[in-house]
């Protein structure tokens, strides 16, 4: 059995909330973070000196453990007040200092990366692979909203007009946007969310998830290091009942929320209710994502590919695979290579390099996923059990379905649901595919390129991944989110996601 760490031996809280540690500045571990090897997926484990030089640092960054208290409504309230108060001076402030600002930013979150990792594995419970890819992903965030708001909000676009009459468009900050975002990556879309909106020129107020705030506020603190005002950012700790106090306020110009589908439906109306301004949301959220695997698929990179998709990270992405279809055919052997493969992963100590699936969130998502378990084991064919250390731990589980409609809603954790369907019933398949409302990924192994073109042109989802795993989407290389019941649609990391937090201004003087 892999040894447990006592931290991680307690179920309830397990995953901690670390104390404020002054922790020395780490200086940049050997080159893994090299120019060259940015916007790569995580970070390659090329430099074993490195390597070992950053564990040694994640490991001296011990931190004790203290709940961050909730915010007050009253104290939600001021944030506003004063997020408020500040947007006529960052709003004016050029886009070439708002850029500046995130670029150090990145800088100083690389130049911290043990500490990060450190806080990422013991607060978020993430492995070594996580929490470097995602660190990896925050600062990509910052760099790419960074050159995407010099370009499109660093000078008026000149339009045409007639002799006498000069035409521009601006684009500007909205005001107050309220920031509400997930524990799955307490970093990076905590960080791409709030970049993103700083950027667009208006001032934010951040809610993070209640399990993960102390990665939140040293964040915060970090992008008030690195240069963005502290009238123009604020941080507020809590529940969905401090976001629900945000969300309500009159004066808020936008919301970025990433997280379950019934809350953003929440978040919407509450907006809709209120007297004032239309306040736009923009909304990641979940999916039932599905993989299709026909008979021409490879099975060893099938096999790869489903378990990094399904069981990388607990399969605590919105990315991850939740329903495998696989042609009949190649059915059994194809889940006897699965369930091979899942065999191989180590379960436990997210600090143990070796660790490939961590723990879950906390006791309350361990329970729900238990449940989901207990209920497959009466409904559909069992075909893998992983075994799983005590404390907030779920072990991968495979399980056969007769039918797609069987999984009625997204189980965000390690647990992959598999449908045999026939070649001449590739149709059902989308259908049943679109029956589940999401749009957020999906993946496809085949090498029949009019297979792969008819099921591109039909689905409508947000990221289509042929041929490879189907999570880990890279900022400015794969602009990610979903649409139907998986979002608004915007995609964070793409080119077209800054505009959607400001609004456009158009001036026209007569000459
Ligand atoms: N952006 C993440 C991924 O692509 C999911 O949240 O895996």
């Amino acid at each position: 059995r892999v040894p447990v760490p006592a931290l991680l031996q307690r179920p309830a809280d397990a995953i901690v909330r670390p104390q404020a540690a002054a922790h020395p500045k780490i200086p940049l571990p050997g080159d893994l973070f090299a120019p060259e090897r940015r916007n790569s997926r995580g970070v390659e484990f090329g430099e074993r000196a490195a390597l070992d030089q950053l564990l040694t640092d994640v490991k001296t960054e011990a931190a004790d453990l203290k709940p961050i208290a909730d915010a007050a409504p009253d104290q939600a309230n001021a944030a506003v007040a004063a997020a408020r108060a500040g947007f006529a001076a960052w709003s004016r402030t050029p886009a070439a200092v708002r850029a500046a600002a995130l670029e150090q930013a990145a800088h100083l979150l690389e130049s911290r990366s043990a500490h990060f990792i450190a806080l990422l594995q013991r607060e978020g419970g993430k492995t070594l692979d996580d929490a470097l890819s995602e660190l990896r992903e925050a600062a990509d965030f910052c760099r790419y909203y960074a050159a995407q708001g010099r370009k499109q909000f660093g000078a008026d676009a000149a339009m045409p007009g007639p002799t006498g009459e000069s035409n521009a468009l601006a684009m500007r900050g909205r005001g107050v946007f309220v920031a509400i975002s997930p524990w799955n990556f307490p970093l990076a879309i905590f960080l791409g969310q709030v970049t993103a909106a700083l950027m667009a020129g208006n001032c934010v107020v951040a809610k993070p998830a209640e399990q993960t705030p102390r990665i939140a506020r040293e964040a915060v603190a970090l992008l008030h290091e690195a240069g963005i005002p502290k009238g123009a950012l604020h941080l507020v700790t809590g529940d969905g009942r401090i976001g629900a106090v945000l969300t309500a306020h009159q004066d808020i110009a936008g919301v970025v929320f990433t997280g379950s589908t019934e809350v953003a439906r929440a978040i919407n109306r509450t907006l809709a209710a209120k007297d004032g301004p239309i306040v736009p949301l923009i909304a990641e959220t979940g999916g039932i994502n599905a993989m299709i695997a026909d008979a021409t698929a490879l099975p060893e990179q099938v096999a790869d590919d489903v378990v990094t998709s399904a069981f990388r990270s607990a399969g605590q992405r919105c990315s991850a695979l939740r329903l495998l279809f696989v042609q009949e055919d190649v059915a059994d052997r194809m889940i006897e290579m699965i369930a091979g493969a899942a065999r191989e992963l180590r379960i436990g100590d997210p600090a143990d390099v070796a660790t490939h699936v961590g723990p879950v969130i906390d006791l309350e998502a361990k329970q729900r996923l238990d449940a989901h378990v207990a209920r497959m084991k009466s409904e559909a064919k069992l075909h893998f059990a992983g075994k799983a250390p005590e404390g907030c731990f779920v072990a991968p589980h495979i399980f056969e379905l007769k039918d797609a409609g069987q999984l009625k809603e997204e189980v965000f954790g390690p647990i992959l649901h598999v449908v045999r369907y026939r070649a001449e019933n590739l149709e059902r398949v989308l259908q049943a595919i679109a029956r589940t409302g999401y749009g957020l990924t999906l993946g496809v192994h085949s090498r029949i390129d009019d297979t792969i073109e008819a099921i591109i042109d039909r689905v409508q989802v947000g990221n289509i991944y042929v041929n490879r795993n189907m999570i880990g989407a890279v900022v400015g290389v794969q602009p990610f989110g979903g649409n139907g019941l998986s979002g608004t649609g915007p995609k964070a990391g793409g080119p077209h996601y800054l505009a959607r937090f400001a609004t456009e201004q158009t001036v026209t003087i007569n000459t």
